[in-house]
């Protein structure tokens, strides 16, 4: 297992750019299932995640080719293999696979993706839509079956905006015969991206990023071969400033699209964080310890909860106490314990944590538990006085393409050791 070790303390200071969207990019991939041609997607990151969605796609017949952060998907000779436990396991957004798949072949077998350290993360609501859609689903021995021998459009009312059900129905929609209304829908811009691409390969899809989706099914002779340029990585955007304005430092983030952070630059100006906004970068000045300030964090646009982590570790060095109310995720306050390692003061009560400030926070040996709590943690260690040592760093290859080189090209000491 590989670990970082950080020395803290200096300030970061340059240009960096962001990756492609890791969140978009999973989500298209799966749906390049739908067209049995070739699809050609530019900047999509490298990372764990990618390379674990794009293996699953090669399982499934298609040839996956990547050239730098281009990836090349034919899907002509896909087939409806039974996805296993052990191929489940690796992702859980390997669960997206399911409406495409449905979609073009009217029958699939996923083994349950099963929860995370964050949460139980159920697929309730991707189910229930797609029996609304004419799916008979059989669940046995942890695995989902899902058959319909053509699926029928479906007027379908989320109980909750879930991202994944959004994109596994809207996925299953475009090969579906009529119309489908997918009402109280997720609106991050994810989900606009993924049907930016459903449209490129002939899909007729809008309303993407309202809370009110309309997919008109059409023909599957009716798909195309396309090309698609993911959106810039909006929580890799986030987790850069906050390391800016932790560590006091001067950074231009590049290859951003401001409105889609736009509630984490409100909150930053809110803590006296000094933010530029360009047209696409960002200038973000520290300005010594931030102010307090509270968060709850909300589906898009509210404040978004792969953010919260990061946060905390900004704000365990504020002038004061914070309140981080986590609504999205039961369990999403995992890097608080390996926080408290470093000399934090949080205290958490129910889906909330309070956060007293402290001067600083002091190096330790800590482990990350998740991706977004694995980031929390780099960003304390760069802020923190002497050396840290962060074990289980594969979570945060998941998300972070290369951090350590990211960082230190902006002045910070961090060192990978593979042992
Ligand atoms: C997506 O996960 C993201 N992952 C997550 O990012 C992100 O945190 C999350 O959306 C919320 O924004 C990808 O896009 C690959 P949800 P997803 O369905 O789709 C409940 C990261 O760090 N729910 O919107 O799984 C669920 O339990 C990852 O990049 C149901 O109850 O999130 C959760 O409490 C972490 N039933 C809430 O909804 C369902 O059928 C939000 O989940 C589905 C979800």
């Amino acid at each position: 297992m590989q670990k970082l070790i950080v020395v803290g303390g200096n300030r970061l200071k340059g240009t960096i750019r962001t990756s492609g969207s890791k969140n978009a990019t999973l989500p298209i991939l799966a749906a390049c299932i739908l067209n049995a041609g070739v699809s050609t997607i530019y900047e999509a990151p490298r990372l764990r995640d990618v390379s674990v969605m794009n293996h699953l796609l090669k399982y499934l017949g298609a040839k996956v080719t990547n050239e730098g952060n281009t990836i090349i998907v034919d899907s002509s000779n896909i087939q409806p293999l039974e996805i296993s436990e052990e191929l489940m396991r690796r992702m859980r957004a390997s669960n997206l696979v399911l409406g495409a798949m449905l979609g073009r072949f009217g029958r699939v077998k996923i083994s349950y993706p099963g929860g995370c350290q964050i949460g139980s993360r159920p697929m309730n609501l991707h189910l229930k839509g797609l029996q609304a859609m004419g799916a008979i689903i059989r669940e046995k021995f942890g695995y989902i079956m899902a058959e319909a021998k053509k699926l029928n459009g479906a007027d379908i009312h989320l109980d909750l905006p879930s991202v994944g059900a959004t994109e596994n129905l809207m996925m299953a929609a475009v090969l579906a015969k009529g119309m489908t209304t997918i009402r109280n829908a997720a609106k991050e811009p994810e989900i606009v991206d993924l049907q930016n691409y459903l449209n490129a390969i002939g899909g007729r899809v809008k309303g993407a990023g309202t809370d009110n989706i309309k997919i008109e099914g059409v023909a599957e002779d009716k798909m195309k071969p396309a090309k698609h340029c993911v959106i810039p990585d909006r929580i890799e955007a986030g987790t850069h400033i906050v390391a800016a304005v932790i560590t006091g430092g001067e950074v231009t983030v590049k290859n951003v699209i401001p409105e889609h952070i736009e509630p984490l630059l409100a909150k930053m100006r809110e803590s006296g964080a000094g933010i530029t906004v360009r047209d696409d970068h960002i200038m973000v000045q520290g300005n010594g310890r931030v102010k307090p300030v509270d968060i709850k964090t909300m589906p898009y646009p509210g404040f978004p909860t792969d953010m919260q982590p990061q946060m905390m570790a900004l704000l365990s060095l504020a002038e004061g106490t914070s309140v981080i109310t986590e609504t999205v995720f039961e369990n999403r306050f995992k890097h608080v314990g390996e926080l408290r390692r470093m000399g934090a003061d949080i205290k958490v009560e129910g889906q909330s944590a309070i956060i007293k400030g402290v001067e600083k926070l002091s190096g330790a040996h800590i482990e990350a538990s998740d991706l977004r709590a694995g980031a929390s943690l780099v960003l304390a260690s760069l802020a923190a006085e002497n050396g840290t040592v962060i074990e289980n760093i594969h979570h945060i290859d998941r998300g972070y393409e290369r951090i350590e080189h990211k960082y230190n090209s902006l002045g910070a000491r961090i060192i990978r050791v593979h042992k």
